[in-house]
């Protein structure tokens, strides 16, 4: 058994839900229990699903940095692992502490932090209450593609590229520290389209990773179907793209990385 997960090598025909590839085409969100897509910018939470399978075992701590509507907490609650959650929203905080405060939960433990994932005060909070964790799962705002809050703080409000890796890079060293060596990380992540040009956030934000000394483990391709954002405007989309010199995404990307030291 390896010392990051639960699979047991000896039955590993058994696990053909547990996914080795590096293309995830997922048609369907998984709306089971308390998931809910209601929220714009939310992941699906396979994604967390997938992922805590490979490199989480039961009663880890999972840290997300962005939580937004909480799927990573709900999905770490369902696979019995226990979970941290930062949002610089409060309303968003309140509504994700409503939602799992009516729900009975068994076997994981979870903290809820408001507040900007990269100031010291919440890590040093997270520090005392529980030291360590085992993985942490980024999904940052794709910049400013969403735009969720007015907050300076807010990723998806930096002025300019620069400032966006920047911030981020922030949130990467006050929350990566809290990550036991040798475990695992994972960034979920897309690009965005400006000025006619490609600006390939993800390649961006995968060489911050790799800049602080972190193992580079997965590129992960995912599709996406249709985003709330451009519901119902397939056919001009398709129409624009082939009037011009573009593609429309269809994909973003999941990076796994290891934490040498
Ligand atoms: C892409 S969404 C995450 C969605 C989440 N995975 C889900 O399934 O709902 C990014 C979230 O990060 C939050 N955020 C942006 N900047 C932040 C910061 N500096 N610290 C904490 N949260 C931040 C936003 O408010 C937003 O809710």
């Amino acid at each position: 058994m390896a010392k990051y997960n639960d699979i047991n090598m000896k039955l590993w025909h058994n696990y053909s839900d547990i996914s080795t590839d590096s293309l995830w085409i997922i048609d369907k969100r998984d709306n089971s229990g308390i998931h809910s897509g209601h929220y714009h910018g939310n992941f699906i939470p396979q994604i967390p699903h997938q992922l805590f399978s490979r490199y989480t075992k039961k009663g880890d701590w999972i840290l997300d940095p962005f939580m937004g509507s909480g799927t990573s907490l709900i999905e770490a609650i369902n696979m019995e692992r226990n979970s941290i959650g930062i949002e610089l929203q409060k309303d968003v905080v309140q509504e994700v502490t409503n939602r799992l405060n009516n729900i009975e939960i068994n076997n994981s433990k979870y903290l809820i932090f408001e507040g900007d994932s990269g100031s010291i005060d919440i890590t040093q909070q997270i520090q005392n209450n529980i030291n360590k964790v085992q993985f942490i799962i980024y999904h940052p705002p794709y910049w400013d593609i969403i735009k969720f809050s007015d907050n300076k703080q807010d990723l998806s409000n930096a002025v300019s590229l620069q400032d966006f890796l920047s911030k981020f890079s922030k949130v990467i060293d006050n929350t990566s520290k809290l990550l036991e060596k040798n475990r695992y990380c994972a960034l979920v992540i897309g690009d965005k389209y400006a000025n006619s040009q490609i600006v390939p956030l993800g390649f961006y934000c995968m060489n911050l990773f790799m800049e602080k000394n972190f193992l580079m483990k997965a590129i992960i391709v995912k599709n996406f179907d249709e985003t709330k954002g451009k519901s119902g405007t397939k056919a001009i989309w398709r129409y624009r793209a082939l009037a011009s010199d573009f593609y429309i995404f269809k994909h973003e990307y999941i990076f796994v990385f290891k934490k040498l030291s």
